[in-house]
């Protein structure tokens, strides 16, 4: 028993280390990984040796190996993708996980992981304004926590036709017509893809990505039957919000579900400057976010929140001999995600929580706004850059031109190495997108990253 304990202790002093080097080499590393994956393959590619190694030194070999390959994701100058960092409290309430390696699928088998998960549950939907009897799960991130929600709404709707989906499969079931926007997010139709939905219709969206109300009432007018409608609380490339309250009213109105992909918009809602922008929320059936992303808890954690118990407990709970469910309480964690056995990532969303406390959470969350906003505003006077997007939350979307004009800057940014933006594809035209997502993101990394912009532009022929 020693032996091993020696073991562990050297192995996490090791890994203690070298995640104090990574953390403190984030400022002043370039945002890039210096070696593509078929580079690193070279070094890492070896037949498995016959020979056990000792855990520390695997350690060692691990970063010595991964060191050149790292992107710098969590540092304050990343603006790529939708990427949160890692709040202090939480990554190493996430070691501690790690450590006590339970498997967090019961309450009477794991009862301090489902404790801390209950409650971070708890905080999340007094946070968000959301029903204090929603369900919350814990999942891998926002396109499983659509699986979970949508997957509850199509239970909950085939019910109401008087079809039973655990009985009888979906097969031979009544038709359920699925809408969103025409700009939502791409995980939305790779889970009604894995539910056997197929692709939803979609409703014409503004110039901002938010669906037009006046077209949602027509598509649901043409239906009748079960109905799922999905709505987006931010948008990837525009950060905007569906009109809510209005949506939610008509697809009601229509006897839908409507399910919200808030993967990092959904924040919004715990800030008293930004939750109008979320009006009629809490009429919604089911929520999908983040905690990865602008909570800033490590990957990977997302959220399943679902009004109704029943249709989310048939359709992921279980009960089986060998278990120990929980059947007087509130209810076992997998009851509500689509694993039996994973790691208590609620864990860690507590950790975020207590450790920011509820003026933290608008601290941060308006924090970003106020970072992508300036963002918008310097590079918004730049000669050529168009802003192309409102700038109502956390991400910022622009044109330098045509779109080789915007393709070559974008390029000339990312080789610099003092920052790290995407480049895409929105509204028809290549776009640089900005999304300020790291808890750490101060002025000065926004000062650094607009003049790292403005050496790009400069690198331009006849700048
Ligand atoms: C609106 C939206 N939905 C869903 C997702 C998918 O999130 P995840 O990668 O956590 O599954 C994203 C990712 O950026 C997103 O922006």
């Amino acid at each position: 028993m020693s032996v091993q304990f020696e073991e562990y202790s050297e192995a996490l002093d090791r890994a203690h280390a070298h995640a104090v080097d990574w953390l403190k080499s984030l400022p002043n590393r370039p945002t890039g990984p210096r070696l593509s994956a078929d580079e690193l393959l070279a070094d890492f590619e070896t037949s498995l040796q016959s020979e056990s190694l000792d855990a520390a030194s695997v350690v060692d070999e691990l970063v010595r190996l991964s060191e050149p390959g790292l992107i710098a994701m969590p540092s304050g100058r990343f603006f790529g993708w939708v990427i949160g960092g890692t709040l202090p409290a939480s990554m190493a309430a996430d070691w501690l996980l790690s450590a006590w390696d339970q498997s967090a699928a019961m309450r009477r088998a794991t009862p301090a992981i489902a404790a801390a998960e209950q409650v971070a549950g708890e905080w999340i939907l007094d946070l968000l304004g959301l029903p204090s009897t929603a369900q919350v799960g814990f999942t891998t991130g926002a396109t499983t926590s659509n699986f979970v929600g949508l997957a509850a709404a199509r239970k909950h709707v085939l019910d109401k036709a008087g079809w039973d989906l655990t009985e009888r499969g979906l097969s031979g079931s009544p038709r359920i017509t699925v809408v969103g926007g025409a700009d939502r997010h791409a995980s939305v139709d790779l889970a009604l893809n894995y539910l056997g939905l197929g692709k939803p219709m979609a409703v014409e969206s503004d110039s901002q990505g938010r669906i037009k109300v006046d077209a949602l009432a027509r598509a649901l007018d043409a239906f009748s039957g079960p109905t799922i409608v999905c709505l987006q609380a931010g948008n990837l490339h525009s950060g905007a919000f569906d009109p809510i309250a209005e949506a939610v009213k008509i697809a009601h109105e229509h006897g839908a579900w409507v399910h919200v992909d808030g993967a990092f918009g959904l924040w919004a809602a715990a800030s008293p400057s930004l939750r109008d922008q979320l009006a009629g929320i809490e009429e919604c059936d089911s929520w999908t976010t983040d905690a990865h992303k602008t909570l800033n808890v490590p990957y990977d954690c997302g959220v399943a929140i679902v009004a109704h118990r029943d249709p989310v407990r048939s359709v992921f709970g279980v009960q089986t001999s060998y278990l120990l469910n929980d059947e007087d309480g509130p209810g076992d964690p997998l009851e509500r995600v689509p694993e039996f056995s994973r790691r208590g990532r609620g864990v860690p969303v507590w950790a975020a929580l207590r450790s920011l406390g509820r003026s933290g959470v608008i601290g941060l969350i308006d924090r970003l706004v106020s970072h992508a906003q300036t963002f918008a505003k310097e590079l918004g006077q730049f000669p050529g850059v168009e802003i192309l997007n409102d700038v109502v939350f956390t991400q910022v979307c622009m044109s330098f031109g045509s779109d080789e004009r915007t393709r070559r800057i974008t390029e000339r940014v990312l080789a610099d190495g003092t920052t790290w933006m995407s480049g895409s594809r929105w509204a028809g035209r290549d776009v640089l997108r900005i999304s300020v997502s790291n808890w750490s993101t101060d002025n000065e990394d926004v000062a650094q990253s607009v003049a790292a912009i403005r050496r790009a532009v400069a690198g331009e022929p006849g700048s």
